[in-house]
């Protein structure tokens, strides 16, 4: 089996990574992840991670510090795929350890993410790994039309 490489994502891997943001369920393109890989880049509370086999990335993690008026600060991974001919290798759980280790330089003791409750493999994945479910919560949008 190739080894697997992670490292800091950079915008060459834009085109890579759209498939990838395919998988998990967002149609992006190539230049509006360039763009937030530039973003994320010059923002030292973030970080994405790309994991690469035989010079090719197959799977990301992006985890990024939040910050609300009520609440610590804390890390929260945003976004985790693995390119589907590349699970159960764990490449994942290293995308994850490496996004840990990151908070944990940072010097936090806690990282956290969500995950839509339809993603049952993932919920067991997270929870092979450490983590434990706290709560769920509901999602609300409402377009913004400008007009009150
Ligand atoms: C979730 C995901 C990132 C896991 O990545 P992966 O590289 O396939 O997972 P790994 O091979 O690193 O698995 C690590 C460990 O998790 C556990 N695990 C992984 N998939 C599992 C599953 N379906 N059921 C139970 N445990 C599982 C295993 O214990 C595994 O360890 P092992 O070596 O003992 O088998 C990947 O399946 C994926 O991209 N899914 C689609 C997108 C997604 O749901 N992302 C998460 C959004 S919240």
């Amino acid at each position: 089996m190739n080894p697997v490489l992670i490292r800091e994502a950079v915008v060459a891997d834009a085109p890579a990574l759209v498939p990838m943001c395919g998988q998990l369920g967002y149609v992006t393109t190539a230049g509006a992840v360039e763009q937030q890989i530039r973003r994320i880049q010059s923002d030292p509370e973030g970080q994405v991670l790309v994991a690469e086999v035989a010079g090719m990335p197959v799977g990301w993690i992006h985890v990024q510090i939040r910050h609300t008026l009520h609440a610590p600060p804390y890390p929260d991974v945003t976004g985790l795929v693995v390119e589907d001919q590349h699970r159960g290798q764990n490449i994942g759980a290293g995308l994850l350890a490496r996004a840990e280790r990151w908070a944990v330089d940072a010097g936090f003791k806690e990282i956290r993410l969500r995950s839509n409750i339809k993603r049952e493999r993932a919920h067991h994945f997270y929870e092979s790994l450490g983590y434990t479910m706290d709560k769920t919560s509901l999602n609300f949008r409402k377009p913004l039309t400008g007009e009150g």
